[in-house]
């Protein structure tokens, strides 16, 4: 079979189980198959693919369709111009959270030292350590999140720092920028995930308590323990939760605002540490 047909039907298997995006999922999984760039499947239609690549491509096709999610299989993920490195033990980053990096490049631009909570894959901490060239430190408190957020930041030769702990307990530094994207899913909305997520990334990233504010509700406290006087917050937030997360910023945080997505949602709200 060659490359044309290869993703031809790959794309009519997926499309047909209702899968989302089918040929963008058929050309990822065949490059993966190949151990090649998308490039090479369109530059080399008539290449026939061997046992060894077929066997590969059948069985990610198969493992999609029972609805593994693509980032496992290929075990990588674009953020924000950077591919990281996934596994169940992390949150698959997602575009929503680049504004998290936009907010912090907008208002934060002058940030030496920056504190990620709740890192999973480093993309948020990596990330700023990079745009912002400065130091940054991010915490989880699950050891295997850790490991591959420590991978990803030698991958870019980020100077990140990772600490396993609860939040920012083991934390005494102080900062100029606090970020964090924590688990906000409300616990009766996890059943109603869709299943790529609610049997495929771990609940440890997901669930925020009863009404998904639980994180917010330390991490606030917490930014008035760490950041400078004049130093940022900026969380990215559930598109409930804004007004509850809203009123956890007291008088001495100012020109708190929020941010909407592309979707309109509330996404990010930041707010400045002005004791
Ligand atoms: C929503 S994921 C965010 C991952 C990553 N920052 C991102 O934006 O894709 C939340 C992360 O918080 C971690 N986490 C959960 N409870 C925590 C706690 N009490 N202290 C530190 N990290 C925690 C989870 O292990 C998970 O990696």
């Amino acid at each position: 079979m060659n490359l044309r047909t290869a993703l031809r039907q790959g794309s009519e298997i997926l499309a047909s189980a209702g899968t989302p995006e089918p040929k963008l999922t058929a050309e990822a999984l065949l490059c993966h198959a190949l151990r090649r760039e998308r490039s090479f499947l369109y530059a080399h239609p008539e290449h026939e693919l061997t046992l060894v690549e077929w066997i590969h491509y059948g069985r990610y096709l198969h493992e999609r369709l029972q609805g593994r999610p693509l980032q496992h299989i290929t075990r990588k993920q674009e953020f924000y111009g950077r591919e990281f490195e996934v596994s169940p033990a992390v949150l698959i980053p997602r575009p929503e959270t680049e504004h998290v990096v936009e907010q912090a490049l907008r208002h934060a631009a002058g940030a030496r030292r920056v504190l990620d909570l709740c890192a999973g894959s480093g993309n948020l901490a990596v990330t700023l350590a990079l745009e912002l060239n400065a130091w940054a430190a991010a915490t989880d408190i699950s050891f295997d999140a850790l490991a591959v957020a420590r991978r990803n930041a030698r991958r870019h030769g980020a100077r990140v720092e990772l600490i396993q702990c609860d939040l920012a307990e083991a934390i005494s530094a102080r900062f100029d920028l606090v970020v964090s994207n924590p688990p906000y899913i409300p616990l009766h909305e996890i059943a109603t995930l869709q299943r790529e997520v609610r049997d495929h990334e771990p609940h440890l990233a997901l669930a925020g308590g009863e009404t998904g504010i639980d994180y917010y509700r330390r991490i606030v406290p917490e930014a008035e323990r760490l950041l400078e006087p004049g130093g940022w917050l900026i969380v990215e937030i559930g598109y409930q939760g804004e007004p509850a997360v809203r009123a956890l910023f007291g008088s001495c945080w100012s020109e708190p605002a929020t941010e909407y997505d592309l979707a309109g949602w509330p996404r990010v709200i930041r707010a400045r540490f002005t004791p």
